[in-house]
């Protein structure tokens, strides 16, 4: 139970100021309730009764600036209580300051204090949206003990929206069914490796599907053997738990499309042989991330009724050093044939989900790939912990995806497969090499995604390296996973339609 917001939507009397509507709620509201109203607009029309004098004096008093997620808190009286009004930054209003101004309030709800929220009232419902959003993911805390997340059980926030407007409504469910599966995304990925095994990832995808109407396979190590699947093999060969791919579906009738959607599902990467060293090791229970990001956009496809055909793959497993682990210098073979050398088990990622895209492009045979990995600390290197680093061999596809990322509050920034650097993955003993052999100067996240497109068939594809994106401490996250992936994953399948 990460996300324990209960968010209703209030219908607030069309036309009337905010004051008349104050009027009305705040004698049966809850004592504990704060009030919120926006900085900017035509929200504090109508305020001054309330607060004593003009509330533009008020503002100036408590140096309130207006920028976005700026919250002050100032006295006001209604009726013949002193209760708490909120005064929020709302920046530009942009779906971006909007969702940083509810990331503000969410940060601060707590049980004992629910809200009042008008400081959405009026607005288009793309910022009604991104506001709710922000607002039920900075609320997000995770907790090993389910249910308990805050205590004292569920914080109550209503918003308000303009009656009749049915629009605003909608937009306050939309982000609702989004945030929950961030939440996942986020519950997932926030998860100590010593109890999300590969198995314990199948279980929590199958729970998932149970609950959004979708269809689960899990194929173990005998069914992966019997298939050809060497790369997840391989990279499980040196653990304790047993490596599995999930494959999850979801069809909705009249699609007209079909996307793949494959996940890195690394439960824990200590490089295996190629040990990473103790600073870099100490996040790897995040490296399952894109495969967590696959599992809870899907688990929301029903409720949103995304018009599209989806398979998701995980490609799950523990990368560990031990006698049975796979060596540098081995050569492993994928799904479908092709032969790889691996000159450093550190370099793992890829080599699960090239068999996911093998097997996508030859059996399943969709429209379109996407897959999504934290795959290399060069993407973060270079982009952050803001955005993603997306790879795309189409250019309608990469500008799908850009737009979903903008709106979505998941930016993602294309960078390019420079074919020239293509035949550093030559291999004098297999197809390919996962990681260069030559010493000219290297492009870390390139050359993965070099590597990953050899296993596409030439469909259209697009790779999300997420490696820094899906953690961090900034954003409406607070520290931890972010759930990155989610969101544009929504937006994106959210546009496509039916026959
Ligand atoms: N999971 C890591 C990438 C990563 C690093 C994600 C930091 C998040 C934060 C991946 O499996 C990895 O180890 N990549 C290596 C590749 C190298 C051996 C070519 C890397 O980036 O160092
Ligand atoms: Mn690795
Ligand atoms: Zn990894």
């Amino acid at each position: 139970m990460p996300i324990d917001i209960r968010l209703t939507a209030i219908p607030a009397p069309a036309g009337g100021p905010l004051a008349a509507h104050l009027a009305a709620v705040t004698g049966e509201a809850g004592d504990g309730e704060d009030i919120v109203v926006a900085v900017q607009g035509a929200e504090t029309a109508g305020l001054d009764p309330y607060l004593g004098g003009p509330v533009t004096d008020v503002l100036a008093a408590c140096d309130a600036t207006g920028k976005a997620g700026d919250v002050t808190p100032v006295a006001m009286r209604a009726g013949d209580k002193p209760r708490r009004l909120l005064l929020l930054g709302l920046g530009d209003g942009s779906a971006a300051d909007m969702r940083k101004a509810g990331a503000a309030l969410g940060r601060r709800a707590a049980p004992e204090r629910g809200m009042l929220a008008a400081a959405a009232l009026g607005r288009p419902a793309e910022s009604v949206r991104a506001f709710a959003e922000g607002l039920l993911l900075g609320s997000y805390r995770f907790s090993l003990a389910a249910g308990a997340a805050r205590g004292t059980g569920p914080i109550q926030v209503r918003i308000l929206v303009p009656a009749g407007d049915q629009e605003a409504t909608a937009a306050v469910s939309a982000a609702r069914a989004v945030a929950e599966a961030v939440g996942l995304a986020r519950d997932l990925a926030n998860m100590p490796s010593s109890r999300k095994t590969p198995a314990w990832l199948a279980g929590e995808a199958a729970r998932a599907a149970a609950a959004g109407g979708l269809t689960v396979r899990v194929r173990g190590p005998g069914e992966l053997a019997a298939e050809g699947f060497g790369g997840i093999l391989a990279v499980g060969a040196g653990s304790a738990q047993p490596p599995c791919l999930i494959e999850l579906g979801y069809h909705s009738p009249g699609a007209r499309t079909h996307v793949v959607l494959a996940g890195k599902g690394i439960t824990f990467d200590s490089g295996g042989l190629s040990l990473k060293p103790n600073e870099g090791m100490k996040a790897m229970k995040t490296d399952m991330a894109g495969g967590a990001a696959v599992i809870a956009a899907m688990s929301a496809l029903a409720e949103l009724g995304a018009a599209v055909r989806v398979t998701g793959l995980i490609a799950a497993a523990e990368n560990m050093p031990s006698g049975s682990a796979m060596r540098p210098g081995d050569v492993i073979t994928h799904f479908g044939g092709r032969t790889t050398e691996v000159l450093n088990t550190d370099a793992e990622g890829r080599l699960v989900l090239a068999d996911a895209l093998a097997y996508a492009d030859t059996v399943l045979e969709p429209d379109v790939v996407v897959d999504l990995a934290t795959l290399t600390g060069a993407a973060r290197v270079a982009l952050g912990g803001v955005l993603g680093a997306l790879y795309a061999s189409d250019d309608a596809l990469a500008a799908a995806l850009l737009a979903a990322g903008q709106e979505s509050g998941e930016p993602l920034w294309r960078m390019p497969l420079v074919d020239d650097y293509g035949d550093a993955l030559d291999s004098p003993v297999a197809d390919l090499a996962n990681i260069p052999h030559s010493t000219r100067p290297q492009a870390g996240s390139i050359d993965a995604a070099l590597f990953l497109r050899e296993f596409t068939g030439g469909r259209p594809w697009a790779h999300l390296d997420i490696a820094g994106a899906a953690r961090f401490s900034d954003g409406d996250a607070g520290k931890g996973a972010t759930g990155f992936g989610t969101r544009l994953l929504l937006r994106w399948l959210g546009g496509f339609s039916s026959a």
